[in-house]
């Protein structure tokens, strides 16, 4: 098959994933009428348990993906989608709904296949049109679904119910098209390909390392041609020590490059920060609303992704000579998203609200796909997957952390504008942190008399 139909194929497979008009709504329609759950149970005993279920899983999901080869795990991914929703409609307790939440937080860390499989069934020169083309169809589904939505529910068509029916159904296609995807031969762990890669390494790993040329990347050729004799007999106990010896090869190499350590940290912390502010934003904006009916959560869902979008687009066209500059933007986006939290926490006024969460998330779309560049320049290829899976972990532990101090029924059990108070705290500090580190690398610059140039340099200076 050829890359551009896998492409199609994932394209679709996304759109449909993504297409969960119920979302925007879904605080709204737990405390109302069909549900009747407590702002205070849905905040600290129903929310909590789907990032504590996300991070657990996630690792063993990671792991198991490469050992099944990506498609199962996709297919995994739709399936556990469409029985949250099954769940969700059932659901009239508490402990239903905790299920409802892990089942959730399966589901996320089954998307690590989807973002996986691009990188072992399409060859490498097409990685980048790949990866536009599958994150545009994620944004259209997630705009559409808004769309349709703020649509429905304003016009009466359908009520935060019905809107269930609607997500499930788009997840059962997104299943049944999974199905289609053609299967993986080889994984970057577990199933390295060792025949493949000696005989072509002539003509394609020159012709790779040819176009990377940027410092701290490396081929694995060698080690593949040391294993090669290993895997002649590869029983599972030899794919788990080779799989293991891989794994811990790119995980050092990528983060004992400080560089890449710098920009994992905010990494972590900062979408730590902005997932945590993403969960609880409807409670936040229920309380500003006051018993009002008149929400348009999804309508702002929809501007959100299409500046957004707008926004990585045009970031990722920036040439600005981020090793320099870098430090001092993360510190000063960082400190404006703190204090735009901390407005939000006090505001009664719902389009101040609203204005701030898209501002608060525009800034963390520019410094992501940043962020996410900056890291990738300076990891080999291989171990991109592992490097965002493990800044995803941490992220989470972190939140994890944030979320049962702050919301936990015996720590602080805080209500939600104090939450947002301590959310944009955080905020500042990481962008305090940030200054200071700002601080210290420009010294060292300047001491080590290099040029503060605020464009990037040509192309064959170097980036340290
Ligand atoms: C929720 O409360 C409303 C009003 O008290 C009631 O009419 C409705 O039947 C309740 N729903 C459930 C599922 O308990």
């Amino acid at each position: 098959m050829t890359w551009k139909k896998i492409s199609l194929l994932l394209c679709v497979f996304g759109f449909l994933k993504e297409f969960r008009p119920s979302e925007p709504f879904v605080t709204e329609y737990l405390t109302g009428p069909w549900k009747n759950f407590t702002e205070t149970q849905v905040t600290q005993e129903i929310y909590p348990v789907g990032t504590y279920s996300y991070m657990a899983t996630l690792v063993a999901v990671f792991l198991v993906t490469d050992l099944v080869r990506y498609k199962p795990v996709i297919i995994l991914c739709g399936i556990t989608g469409s029985c949250t929703y099954i769940t969700l409609i059932l659901a009239q307790s508490i402990w239903e709904m905790e299920i409802v939440q892990f089942l959730i937080g399966l589901f996320l860390a089954s998307e690590v296949a989807y973002f996986t499989y691009i990188y072992a069934k399409v060859s490498k020169l097409h990685y980048q049109e790949v990866t536009s083309y599958t994150r545009t169809a994620i944004l259209l589904g997630r705009f559409t679904a808004s769309v349709a939505s703020q649509l429905t529910v304003s016009l009466n068509v359908l009520n935060y119910h019905q809107l269930n029916y609607l997500t499930l159904s788009a997840l059962i296609l997104a299943t049944i098209w999974a199905l289609f995807l053609p299967s993986v031969s080889q994984s970057i762990y577990f199933h390295r390909p060792m025949d493949a890669v000696s005989n072509e390494s002539s003509a394609f790993e020159n012709e790779v390392s040819r176009v990377e040329h940027a410092k701290g990347k490396r081929s694995h050729s060698q080690q593949n041609l040391q294993f090669e004799a290993l895997n002649k007999n590869s029983s599972l106990t030899t794919k788990v020590k080779n799989a293991y010896y891989f794994l811990w090869n790119d995980f050092l190499a990528a983060y004992s490059n400080f560089y890449v350590l710098k920009w994992s940290i905010w990494w972590s912390f900062a979408t730590c920060g902005y997932t945590q502010v993403i969960n609880y934003v409807q409670l936040l904006w229920q309380d500003s609303l006051e018993g009002e009916d008149s929400v348009y959560n999804a309508g702002v869902e929809a501007v959100y992704t299409i500046l957004g979008a707008l926004t990585a687009f045009g970031v990722g066209k920036l040439r600005l000579n981020w090793p320099a500059i870098g430090e001092a933007t993360l510190s000063i986006f960082a400190l404006l998203q703190g204090s735009s939290l901390i407005v939000a926490s006090q505001t009664y006024n719902i389009w101040l609200s609203y204005t701030i969460y898209v501002i608060f998330g525009l800034l963390y779309q520019a410094m992501i796909t940043i962020a996410s560049s900056e890291v990738a320049k300076n990891l080999s290829e291989d171990s991109y997957g592992l490097i965002f899976g493990v800044n995803t972990l941490i992220a989470l532990l972190l939140q994890s952390l944030l979320t049962f101090v702050v919301t936990g029924k015996n720590v602080l059990a805080l209500p939600i504008r104090a939450q947002y108070l301590v959310y944009g705290g955080f905020f500042i500090t990481l962008g305090v942190v940030f200054f200071m580190i700002a601080v210290f690398t420009t010294v060292v610059r300047c001491k080590n008399g290099k040029r503060f140039l605020l464009w990037q340099p040509g192309e064959t200076s170097d980036s340290s």
